[in-house]
């Protein structure tokens, strides 16, 4: 059967990656295959894990290609044939240019139940830190399309979590990965390949 050729875009340990690679293996993620892991930062551990599984990486920083960022990251895409990109704790920004071309083709997992603790300003644990500093009972994990707001394209999924009463950030954080983000992004990433591949036929 005919698969979407899949990207992941990561940051840093890319245990939502793990995720993803987990899902195409026990087959919740059937419609698509991960063809290539691309990073901003050399050391993400994430590019560590897509060795472990033999999928092709590159690193690509805006600090080496400045306004090239986009067009290079555009090369090696279309060198590969990517359907879908999967933003799994990428935390580079990416231009209009670059939404636009991928328009309804790029997701993202956010840690929190957008649109509370999002947008600019809120990545990886600031956003846990952000909910128990508000004191909020219940936070999450959200799937959505990217566009060029942050966080701001629409709603694929989202799954929410209980905060407990001696919640830390990291305790917070680990919590929702585990029962929300390493859930509903492989699901996610399904439900886009499917969609997409079915507007091919
Ligand atoms: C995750 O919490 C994700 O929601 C956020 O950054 C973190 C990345 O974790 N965007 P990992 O690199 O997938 O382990």
């Amino acid at each position: 059967m005919l698969k979407a050729n899949i990207a992941v875009f990561v940051s840093g340990g890319g245990t939502n990656l793990q995720a993803l690679i987990d899902a195409e293996k026990s087959g919740i993620i059937k419609s698509g295959e991960i063809k290539l892991v691309v990073s901003n930062k050399v050391d993400a551990y994430g590019l560590v894990r897509a060795k472990d599984n033999n999928i092709k990486t590159a690193v690509i920083s805006r600090k080496e290609y400045g306004d090239n960022f986009s067009k290079k990251l555009i090369e090696i895409l279309e060198e590969n044939n990517i359907d879908i990109i999967v933003l799994a704790g990428y935390l580079a920004i990416l231009d209009e240019e670059f939404t636009k071309k991928y328009d309804s083709r790029i997701i993202n997992i956010h840690p929190s139940l957008i649109p509370s603790f999002c947008g600019k300003g809120y990545y990886g644990l600031k956003v846990h830190e952000a909910a128990l500093e508000y004191g909020v009972k219940v936070s999450g994990a959200t799937v959505h399309y990217v566009n060029e707001v942050p966080d701001g394209g629409k709603i694929i999924a989202q799954k929410a979590v209980e905060v407990k009463p001696n919640d830390t950030p990291e305790i917070l954080q680990k919590r929702i990965m585990e029962e929300a983000e390493w859930i509903i992004l492989p699901q996610s990433t399904e439900l886009v390949c499917k969609k997409y591949m079915e507007s091919k036929d």
